[in-house]
């Protein structure tokens, strides 16, 4: 653990235990060293964070919320970035420009993973849930793969807080599920949604889950399903644990927070779910002593930027930042909360401002450009692959709906067109697809592609300790003794380190 206080509104716990940080064994950091170089070539992650830490009133107050906002896949760059393009769009002098992030901005994090420089989003989320360092895939377990208690688990079941995960992406995704499940690896997404919904040694821990990914969820004789059994857990988590499940837009609309139902989860790809949450979790906890924990993830900045797609990654994290406007509103009135907003890490290695020629280079951007872009690059790669499944690829596609229509660029030059029209969905992936029409927005933007890096993320879990009193060596006890891991936790698999999980190939 690092005794480094840079920022004094996040204190160290000095009590962690001197191996949480220990990294992998000898035998494995080689495999790992290589995972990390794999894993910064496909996707270019980068290693510093912003944080930003709002806290209101009374410490020795007993009945505390906390917020914890990340911004996944979301560094400095970006936050320029995205401040840039909105003086830009408004019209603003550089002085009054501050986004709401900035107005609350404390410090910057170190993410680098116990077995990479360059942390992907389950190191870097368990990080925060058990304040520890774990390895490039780890789900809330230590570096040799044991079960580690977090913070949402001993807000539950230590302090009865009630608990939460809003997510814009999958729910079993490697961020929310490195605080409410324990697996070694992030692909073993049927296992982690089995957990979330209470099948571990402490049972259920979350009471609220708002978010995508149904397919972990339902039987594989049900259309649409990821699962490798016949388990149907929208039923179990009903019949097994009380849950109240929601699987549509309207059933999600017609959620009253006055009587919520909680345990509640909505699973269907969302939008607007943080300020029902807020008010769901707030009402519900109002005449208890305790409060909440409320995890907040804007899952797809990080996404975007995987394939270093900068119009999408801009509306994102404007979006995000939208988010935390709401949230500090929230805090502004319910002082007993602390919000956080942290990334876990970087992504693309975005720079603003870009050398395109081989003159002097000019460092500047055209925010126009970005302003000019209809729909992601991803869209526009499922349309033009589509296209070229019906054999209806033509140039003139290309050039009026794909790039026209959708990038907003009119003047693409023959190499960028011969780059689309040469791609081959036998020998490329859509994924390589996305990057040549993103490069076609980035190229005008003036936008590159770089590395580059700087309080430990753990700091982060340990403050959430401290600020609601929690025992995370308890909860690892009790997930390591009650039931024997062996049937809980998958055991590690020696050879996890030679694959890239699938998620972070395509993209998130
Ligand atoms: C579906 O689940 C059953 C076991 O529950 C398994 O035998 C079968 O192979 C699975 N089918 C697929 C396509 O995964
Ligand atoms: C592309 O963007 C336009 C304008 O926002 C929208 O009307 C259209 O539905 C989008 N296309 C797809 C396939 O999402």
């Amino acid at each position: 653990m690092s005794s480094n206080k840079n920022y004094s509104a996040i204190p160290v716990n000095e009590d962690q235990p001197a191996d949480s940080t220990s990294s992998v064994p000898k035998s494995r950091a080689k495999k790992h060293l290589i995972t990390g170089v794999i894993v910064c070539i496909a996707s270019a992650i980068l290693i510093s964070s912003g944080v930003a830490l709002l806290s209101r009133g009374d410490k020795v107050a007993p009945k505390r919320n906390v917020v914890m906002m990340i911004s996944d896949g979301f560094g400095p760059a970006s936050e320029t970035f995205a401040r840039q393009y909105h003086q830009w769009r408004e019209d603003l002098a550089p002085k009054s420009v501050m986004l709401p992030l900035d107005e609350i901005h404390v410090g910057h994090s170190r993410t680098q993973s116990s077995s990479s420089l360059v942390t992907d989003s389950a190191a870097g989320a368990t990080a925060f849930a058990c304040g520890l360092k774990s390895y490039n895939g780890a789900i809330g377990v230590t570096p040799t793969g044991e079960p580690c208690g977090t913070v949402l688990e001993s807000a539950k079941h230590h302090r009865g807080m009630l608990t939460g995960l809003v997510v814009t992406s999958r729910i079993t995704h490697a961020t929310p599920a490195s605080f409410n499940a324990h697996v070694t690896f992030r692909d073993y997404e049927n296992d982690i949604a089995e957990q979330q919904i209470g099948h571990t040694p402490l049972g259920r821990s979350v009471d609220l889950m708002f978010g995508g990914g149904s397919c972990e969820f339902l039987s594989n004789a049900t259309e649409g399903s990821c699962r490798g059994d016949q388990r149907d857990l929208f039923d179990e988590a009903k019949a097994d644990f009380g849950w109240t499940v929601k699987r549509t837009r309207q059933e999600f609309d017609a959620i009253r927070p006055e009587d919520p139902s909680l345990p509640l989860m909505a699973i269907f790809t969302p939008q607007e779910m943080t300020a029902k949450a807020l008010s769901i979790l707030s009402k519900a906890s109002k005449d208890s002593d305790t409060g909440f924990f409320l995890m907040i993830e804007g899952s797809r900045i990080d996404m975007a930027a995987h394939s270093n797609d900068p119009a999408t990654h801009v509306h994102e994290i404007l979006e995000y930042q939208q988010t935390a406007e709401l949230v500090k509103a929230f805090v502004r009135n319910n002082p007993d909360t602390v919000m956080i907003s942290t990334s876990d890490h970087e992504t693309g290695g975005l720079t603003v401002g870009r050398q395109v020629g081989e003159d002097y280079p000019e460092y500047k951007w055209n925010p126009e450009v970005i302003s000019q872009v209809r729909n992601s690059s991803e869209v526009l790669a499922g349309m033009w692959n589509k296209a070229t499944e019906s054999k209806t690829a033509t140039e003139e596609y290309l050039k009026t709906v794909i790039i026209g229509d959708g990038l907003g660029v009119v003047d693409p030059t023959s190499d960028e067109i011969k780059r689309v029209m040469e791609w081959d969905p036998t020998k490329k992936t859509v994924e390589v697809l996305i990057t040549y029409l993103s490069d076609i927005v980035s190229r005008r933007a003036l936008i590159g592609v770089i590395l580059r890096g700087s309080h430990e993320n753990t700091e982060i879990g340990d403050f959430i300790v401290d600020y609601l009193g929690l025992d995370l060596k308890d909860i690892t006890n009790r997930l390591t003794s009650n039931s024997g891991i062996s049937s809980f936790a998958k055991p590690l698999d020696e050879d996890y380190a030679s694959k890239i999980s699938h998620h972070q190939r395509h993209h998130d």
